[in-house]
């Protein structure tokens, strides 16, 4: 009883041997992500599709009618949220995203209390959720194992759909998506994302933040991107490859100062030393890749600042009540954006349509 997705069709060697760009086409349905795993997935008509239902959700949320009406959208759904490392906002904003929708979740966010603790695989974990939920949303420290456990769900008896809610060093898509509605709003009257400067500032080697929404911003005509990080921590090649395949212009640099003033947007990252081993414990000295509020007068009026949080010292306190600080509602952006993927991809989308 397969749902008709593709990578029921292919094996997982040869599925695993694919370019991400390659895998993108057997991780839909109906031409809309079924999992969704990778940035490459989203197109530019899929964003906007995005960014208008997240807007739609949030308007109809505004009176208790709306949202007693959205929480009937998914209530017959049970959400599985896994979240194999630490979380806070991403958590809770699918968390909430699902309440919004009405759909039940439960959680495990600490593998020492599941049966992983007995020796239970991963991939034997998730296949038990699959026998009771209907959705898994899920954070793991693997890069690429989200694909590996979307193949296995999909190909298991009771098929389901897979979010990565994070994977690893290598990407972030949902929070990616709610960067660029992120973006959209604050450009809205300033002509759109298109011809904007963007520019990350940080980690920008373990932070997957940046790389998935550098995949996302290549639909947007006449962008140019901004990597301005230590040397050890600058961009990796996989990404500024992808973005000379489809011709867009971007520049490394390794001070931010001098390029405040031109730059649209600046997306700030916290240096990731997680990921740190003894190979490479070589201390950084990431005092030059934060923004101080005796900086803002440099920026433009219509600057946005981004972080995808947490923050450290990137970004002072201070800079908290400029109007350039789009981190907070960034955050709530993230709930919106969330629950219109989640209702997507049960392709109930044109319910909300009941509304109007
Ligand atoms: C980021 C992450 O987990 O990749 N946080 C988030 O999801 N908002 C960034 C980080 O941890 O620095």
């Amino acid at each position: 009883m397969h749902l008709d997705n593709a990578l029921t069709k292919i094996s997982w060697s040869d599925f695993n041997q694919l370019s991400p760009v390659e895998k993108t086409p057997y991780l839909m349905r109906d031409n809309w992500p079924y999992h969704a795993l990778i940035a490459q997935q989203f197109n530019r008509e899929m964003l906007d599709d995005l960014c208008s239902l997240a807007t739609q959700i949030r308007t109809i949320a505004k009176t208790k009618q709306g949202s007693l009406f959205l929480q009937t959208l998914l209530d017959d759904k049970r959400i599985m949220l896994y979240f194999a490392q630490p979380s806070t906002r991403t958590f809770l904003s699918f968390a909430s995203a699902c309440q919004i929708l009405g759909a039940k979740t439960a959680e495990v966010r600490d593998t020492s209390t599941s049966s992983e603790i007995k020796g239970e695989s991963g991939e034997d974990s998730v296949r038990t959720f699959s026998s009771y939920f209907d959705m898994i949303i899920m954070r793991h420290p693997t890069g690429g194992f989200a694909e590996r456990i979307a193949w296995v769900l999909s190909n298991s008896t009771r098929p389901i759909p897979l979010v990565n809610a994070g994977s690893g060093k290598d990407q972030h898509p949902t929070q990616a998506l709610l960067d660029i509605y992120t973006l959209q709003r604050s450009f809205e009257s300033l002509g759109g994302i298109e011809g904007k400067k963007i520019g990350f500032v940080g980690d920008l080697a373990r932070g997957r933040t940046a790389r998935s929404l550098s995949l996302l911003l290549q639909h947007y005509p006449h962008i140019k991107l901004y990597y301005i990080a230590p040397h050890a921590l600058q961009m990796q090649e996989d990404i500024l490859k992808a973005l000379e395949a489809v011709n867009v212009p971007y520049e490394i640099a390794y001070n931010p100062k001098p390029l405040l003033p031109e730059l649209d947007a600046i997306y700030m990252t916290r240096i990731q030393d997680e990921w740190d081993t003894d190979d490479n414990t070589d201390p950084v000295d990431n005092s030059v890749f934060c923004i101080e509020a005796k900086d803002l007068p440099l920026l433009k009026k219509t600057a946005i600042i981004m972080h995808p949080l947490p923050r450290r010292n990137e970004i002072d306190t201070e800079i908290d009540a400029d109007p350039r600080a789009m981190y907070w509602p960034q955050v709530r952006n993230g709930m919106w954006m969330r629950a219109a993927l989640i209702l997507s991809i049960f392709g109930r989308a044109h319910e909300l349509l009941a509304w109007e």
